[in-house]
């Protein structure tokens, strides 16, 4: 059954593409209505960062399960780096996006330098404690005048000098590939697969040292291959000696893996370096 992470959002669209990214590492993202628990987290963060963890905390908290928070936002130069964590609520919560991107247009007219970027972050809180972040940004100017129709917030207003297109002109897929957020989820499953991949490591080293003082107090227990009652079918046999030095010397008699062999097998495949103190 693959491994349950609650994503803090009530946004469909959100939880899609994270699905999307996440299970290609067999994790299942689920809404936080799905978990039966109700959790409203206020977003007072001075960076999008404190606020995705802010998020992520809470859930993790109230389920405990492990979950994913996010918090994006457009920062404007000229503006001081505005509306940044603000961005959802500028002009005021109750005005239309369109409404918004005006005031957004008028605060920056004859200003000279319209330089401006999407940043998102992304974090996660597990259960143990441990925690992981990801932020990235896409960097961008504001635009004279509204252009294209697809997505939503400022990306009518966002132009991304690269593609000459505003994100609103861009198909889904063509903004997800420059975007903040799109480079933000890419970078967060790749920490999370690092992460994942030493926490099985350690669970692995963690067995072999139970089995080993087990065997060191029951030496019987490690030579003997018990039959599986239900099958008949005998555990897994390891190469023989010529193969393998450390098979048993008497080999034709199958030797059920011991630690050491799954060890020194996982041992040639780690890659990954160890989160530093849990947290990256
Ligand atoms: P949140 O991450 O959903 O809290 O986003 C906060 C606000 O930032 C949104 O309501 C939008 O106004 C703005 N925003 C964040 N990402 C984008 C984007 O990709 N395009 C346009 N606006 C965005």
């Amino acid at each position: 059954m693959s491994e349950k992470f609650v994503l803090a959002t009530h946004n469909p669209a959100k939880l899609r593409e994270m699905r999307e990214i996440l299970s290609e590492l067999g994790l299942d993202v689920i809404p936080p209505d799905a978990t039966g628990v109700k959790v409203d987290v206020e977003e007072t963060g001075e960076t999008f960062a404190e606020n995705a963890m802010l998020k992520a905390k809470a859930i993790c908290a109230a389920t405990g399960l492990p979950a994913i928070g996010d918090d994006s936002g457009l920062c404007v130069d000229v503006l001081n780096g505005g509306p940044g964590v603000y961005s959802a609520r500028y002009g005021g919560e109750s005005i239309s996006d369109a409404e918004r991107n005006k005031l957004l247009l008028e605060s920056v007219k004859g200003q000279g330098r319209r330089d401006a970027h999407f940043t998102c972050a992304i974090a996660c809180a597990f259960p143990n404690g441990d925690t992981l972040t990801a932020e990235e940004s896409c960097y961008g100017v504001v635009s004279y005048i509204p252009m294209g129709t697809d997505g939503f917030g400022y990306d009518p207003v966002f132009n991304y000098p690269p593609k000459l297109k505003t994100f609103a002109q861009m198909t889904p897929e063509e903004k997800s590939e420059v975007s903040h957020r799109g480079k933000a989820l890419r970078a967060f499953a790749e920490k999370l697969g690092a992460y994942l991949s030493e926490r099985a490591w350690n669970e692995l080293e963690e067995e072999k040292r139970r089995q080993e003082k087990e065997a060191s107090e029951n030496p019987e227990s490690v030579s003997e291959v018990p039959e599986n009652p239900e099958t008949s079918e005998k555990p897994e046999t390891v190469p023989e000696a010529s193969e393998n030095p450390q098979a048993a010397p008497e080999s034709g008699k199958p030797v059920r893996k011991t630690p050491q062999h799954r060890h020194n097998k996982k041992k040639k495949h780690k890659k990954y370096h160890r989160p530093n103190g849990g947290t990256t």
